[in-house]
């Protein structure tokens, strides 16, 4: 069977780790896959730095170029942001190669017009990795309950910002040191600003509400609070109140089933409660769907190799399909129900 072409847009802290596990683990996404995978270019902004693992002949500072080569079956885009990775996504496609992208802030911004483009070209995008890294969330919305009713996703999707909650709250180590922290382990987003002001999580509540609601909504659509004003002062009354912190994100479909609502805010919750646990960068989320009832998803939410192992495993499933013909889930956004961010419409 001939190799699939992979090309790798982007080669930071996740993109590194994507390279890094198609070559230690060839041998088994090739018996996985049913053919060999290879990278076929790597896309990076600075050309210096030393890429361990990567043959130097296969980088490249000319990301449009390699999405638009024509042997690429795949491009795994791990760039982040707005621009240039919509383009690169979208060159792809014309190019006639699925996309795997852990881009939340592109899904939560133009979900809608790049599923149309994936549609158009016959093509995959899969984005596992664009909520909550490692943790199976967007597959098990998308595929595993699609003959459910999901009424409500609730939990902490930002571990940027629990990491610096937990520190502040068990080390009482100060925020700009616990924010140091957190980027130091490549937990934050290249602005941590994302982070902090809860951006990153509303981008993720956007996109798990979208599928988990079968409708459009956009990151404007959710109510977002960040960190920034919680205090050392407010985690110690909370303390004092058998209560913790945590940012949370709440999408819920409203009791008459008319509309839904997206929220994200820093809320205090009970020692008891299991969220309360969830310490560091994890993550953890609450899926309450009508016949399915409660499911929890726990993981680790941030960081270059469980984000990396979400990539992956999209990887896997777009080069399958490549291999059979067949297309994954596209956009089921039939309900068009209206999105406000409160509650009330
Ligand atoms: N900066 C994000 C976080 C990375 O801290 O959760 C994963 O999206």
């Amino acid at each position: 069977t001939r190799p699939l072409k992979v090309a790798l847009l982007g080669c930071g802290v996740v993109g590194s780790e994507v390279a890094r596990i198609m070559a230690t683990h060839s041998k088994d996404l090739a018996a996985r896959i049913g053919a060999p995978v290879e990278l076929a270019g790597v896309a990076v902004r600075r050309p210096g730095r030393v890429r361990e693992g990567i043959a130097p002949e296969l980088i490249t500072t000319d990301a449009a170029a390699l999405a638009g080569r024509g042997d690429i079956d795949v491009a795994i885009e791990v760039i982040g942001g707005i621009e240039p990775a919509r383009t690169l996504i979208n060159t792809a496609f014309e190019n006639g190669a699925g996309v795997v992208t852990a881009n939340k802030a592109l899904l939560a911004e133009d979900g809608p017009a790049l599923h149309e483009a994936a549609e158009k070209h016959g093509v995959d995008l899969y984005y596992e990795a664009a909520a909550a890294a490692a943790i199976p969330l967007v597959r098990p919305l998308r595929e595993s309950l699609a003959g459910d009713k999901v009424n409500r996703v609730l939990g902490i999707v930002n571990g940027t910002t629990n990491f610096i909650l937990d520190r502040m709250e068990s080390t009482g180590a100060g925020y700009a040191e616990a924010l140091e922290e957190a980027t130091a382990l490549g937990y934050a987003e290249a602005d941590p600003t994302a982070d902090v002001e809860g951006f990153d999580a509303a981008a993720k509540a956007a996109i798990l509400a979208g599928i988990a609601f079968h409708t459009r909504v956009r990151l404007d659509d959710v109510h977002r609070e960040g960190l920034t004003e919680v205090t050392a002062a407010d985690i110690a009354s909370a303390r004092r109140m058998g209560c913790t912190v945590k940012l949370l994100a709440i999408c819920e479909r409203a009791a008459d089933g008319r509309s839904v609502t997206a929220r994200v805010h820093p809320a205090m919750i009970p020692l008891t409660h299991p969220l309360a646990s969830v310490r560091e960068a994890y993550n953890a989320v609450f899926v309450e769907a009508e016949a399915a009832g409660q499911l929890m998803f726990y993981g680790p939410g941030a960081g270059g190799a469980p984000t990396a192992s979400a990539v992956l495993g999209d990887l896997v499933a777009a080069c399958r399909n490549r291999l059979t013909g067949a297309r994954g889930p596209g956009e089921s956004a039939y309900a068009q129900l209206p999105v406000s961010p409160m509650g009330e419409v």
